[in-house]
C-alpha cells in the first residue's frame, strides 16, 4: 500500500518519484484523505529538491484530470487560449479576441474574476451593460461557431487539487517554485480545452516574476508540460516593469481595448496584441509564420474587421454595442484628479506595482473575494518611462468617487513614478519567445 510518509520521504531525499505517488498524491488531495500537514510538508519538500521536467508534466496532468475537463471538441477549427501570468493595465484579452476572432481563429475563452487591482476580464466586460458572462456551455459553443470569440466565467470545477494546493501554498510559503506555479497554471489552461495555448509570461516589477531568469524557467516550464499533453504551447514572455498601456481600471482599460481595434491604442498594448495574435494565428494554423501572422493582425484593426468584430461580441453576449462605437456612453467618475510632477525631468522608471494598488485604493480591484468593484473609477496615465516632464505638468489623471481615497492614490502616485535627469536605456517589451 502506498504511504504518504514515504513519498515525503523520497522527495525529501531528493529521489525522482513515479507516476503512481504523484497520481497518489493529487487523488488524496482532491479527496481529502491527505491530511494538510502531509500536503504541506510534501510541498516544502517540492519548493527545496525541485522536480524534474516528467515529474512536473505528470504533476499537471493529474491535477487536470482531479476535476472536470470541457470538452470543446464540437467547436469547428484549433481553439487556441491564450493566459497571461497578471500584470498592471493587461486588458490585453478585450482587444485580442475580437482580432484573432476577425482572422478565423476560434477564441473559446473561460476568464475568471479574481483578486486584484482591477477586476478580471469577466469584470471589464461586464462594463458594457447588459453583457452577460455566465453562458450555459451549448450557448458558448454556438457563439464560438457562429462569431469565432465568446468569453465566460469559469463555473465548471477546473482543477480542484490546484484549489486546494493554491491554498495551502499561500500560508506555508511554498508559491515559489517553477513547477509547482507552472502545474498551476497549466492544469487549469489545459482542462479548459483548447488546442493550443499562447502564454504571455510577464516579468518585472509589476509582474509576479520579477526577473527574466524566472519569467523564461516558468516559461520553459510551461511550453513542456504543452508539449507532453500534446497541445502546442508557446510562452512570450514580456515587460511588466512599467503598467500596460495608459489605463489602469476597469472601464478606463475597456476604453484603451476599443482604441486598440481603432488603430489608435498606445503604441505598447498594440505591440502586444499584434505580437501574441500572430501568434494565435500560427498555432490556429491561420498563417504561416509570425511575420504573416502580425501582418493579418494590423490588417484586422486597419480594416475595421476586428471592430466590427468587437461589436458583434458585444451584443452576442447581450451587451450594448453602442458603447464600442461610442465610449464616452461609459459613466464617468464624480472627480479627476491630476497628479502634478514635483520636479523637472525624465521619467526613469514607473513602479507597476504601486501604480495598480493606487487604482485598488480607488475601488477598481477586490482586496478580498466578497470586496465590490467600482468600474468607473482608475489611473490614467499621461507620462511613460522615457518621457520627459516639467514640474507642475499632469503625470497621471485619478479617476474617482471619493475624494479621500484619491488623496490616498495620489500620494501612492508619486511614489512609483522615479523622476531623474538621465534618459532611461529603452527597453524592448517583447523580451523572449519560448517553444517547444
Ligand atoms: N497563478 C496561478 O494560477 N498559480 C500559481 O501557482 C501562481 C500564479
Amino acid at each position: 500500500m502506498m504511504r504518504m510518509l514515504d513519498i515525503i520521504h523520497k522527495k525529501r531525499e531528493g529521489l525522482e518519484l513515479t507516476p503512481e505517488e504523484i497520481q497518489f498524491f493529487v487523488k488524496g488531495v482532491t479527496d481529502e484523505t491527505i491530511p494538510d500537514y502531509q500536503t504541506a510538508a510534501f510541498l516544502m519538500t517540492v519548493v527545496f529538491q525541485g522536480m524534474n521536467s516528467k515529474e512536473t508534466a505528470l504533476l499537471t496532468e493529474a491535477m487536470m484530470h482531479s476535476g472536470d475537463t470541457i470538452d470543446l471538441s464540437s467547436i469547428q477549427g484549433i481553439k487556441v487560449d491564450k493566459h497571461s501570468t497578471g500584470g498592471v493595465g493587461d486588458k490585453t484579452t478585450i482587444a485580442l479576441g475580437p482580432m484573432v476572432a476577425s482572422c478565423g481563429v476560434p477564441v473559446a475563452k473561460m476568464s475568471g474574476r479574481g483578486l486584484g487591482h482591477t477586476g478580471g476580464t469577466i469584470d471589464k466586460l461586464e462594463s458594457f451593460p447588459g453583457f452577460q458572462t455566465s453562458l450555459p456551455i451549448e450557448r458558448f459553443i454556438q457563439q464560438v461557431n457562429d462569431i469565432k470569440v465568446a468569453v465566460a466565467g469559469q463555473t465548471a470545477n477546473l482543477a480542484p487539487a490546484d484549489k486546494k494546493l493554491y491554498a495551502l501554498r499561500d500560508v506555508t510559503d511554498t508559491i515559489e517554485n517553477i513547477s509547482l506555479i507552472a502545474g498551476s497554471i497549466m492544469s487549469k489552461k489545459l482542462a479548459s480545452g483548447a488546442d493550443a495555448i499562447v502564454l504571455d509570461v510577464k516579468t518585472g516589477s509589476g509582474a509576479f516574476m520579477k526577473t527574466r531568469e524566472d519569467a523564461v524557467a516558468l516559461g520553459k516550464a510551461m511550453v513542456e508540460i504543452g508539449d507532453h499533453m500534446g497541445r502546442e504551447t508557446v510562452a512570450v514572455v514580456t515587460d511588466m516593469d512599467q503598467p500596460l498601456g495608459l489605463a489602469v481600471g476597469n472601464i478606463l482599460e475597456v476604453k484603451e481595448a476599443i482604441d486598440v481595434l481603432k488603430g489608435q491604442g498606445p503604441d505598447d498594448i498594440t505591440e502586444l496584441c499584434v505580437h501574441l495574435g500572430a501568434w494565435m494565428l500560427v498555432l490556429g494554423k491561420k498563417a504561416g509564420n509570425l511575420e504573416e501572422g502580425e501582418q493579418a493582425m494590423q490588417d484586422s484593426i486597419s480594416s475595421g474587421r476586428a471592430l466590427e468584430r468587437m461589436k458583434q461580441f458585444v451584443s452576442s453576449q447581450g451587451g450594448d454595442s453602442g458603447y464600442v462605437e461610442d465610449p464616452s456612453l461609459f459613466p464617468a467618475t464624480k472627480h479627476m484628479l491630476e497628479v502634478k510632477a514635483t520636479s523637472t525631468g525624465i521619467v526613469t522608471q514607473i513602479d507597476a506595482e504601486n501604480i495598480g494598488r493606487a487604482a485598488l485604493i480607488l475601488g477598481a480591484g477586490r482586496e478580498n473575494k466578497d470586496s465590490v468593484i467600482d468600474l468607473s473609477v482608475g489611473v490614467l496615465l499621461h507620462k511613460k518611462t522615457g518621457d520627459p516632464v516639467e514640474k507642475d505638468e499632469p503625470l497621471v489623471t485619478l479617476h474617482a468617487n471619493d475624494l479621500e481615497k484619491a488623496k490616498e492614490a495620489e500620494a501612492v502616485v508619486l511614489e512609483a513614478y522615479s523622476i531623474g535627469q538621465e534618459q532611461p536605456a529603452k527597453k524592448p517589451l517583447i523580451i523572449e519567445v519560448i517553444q517547444a
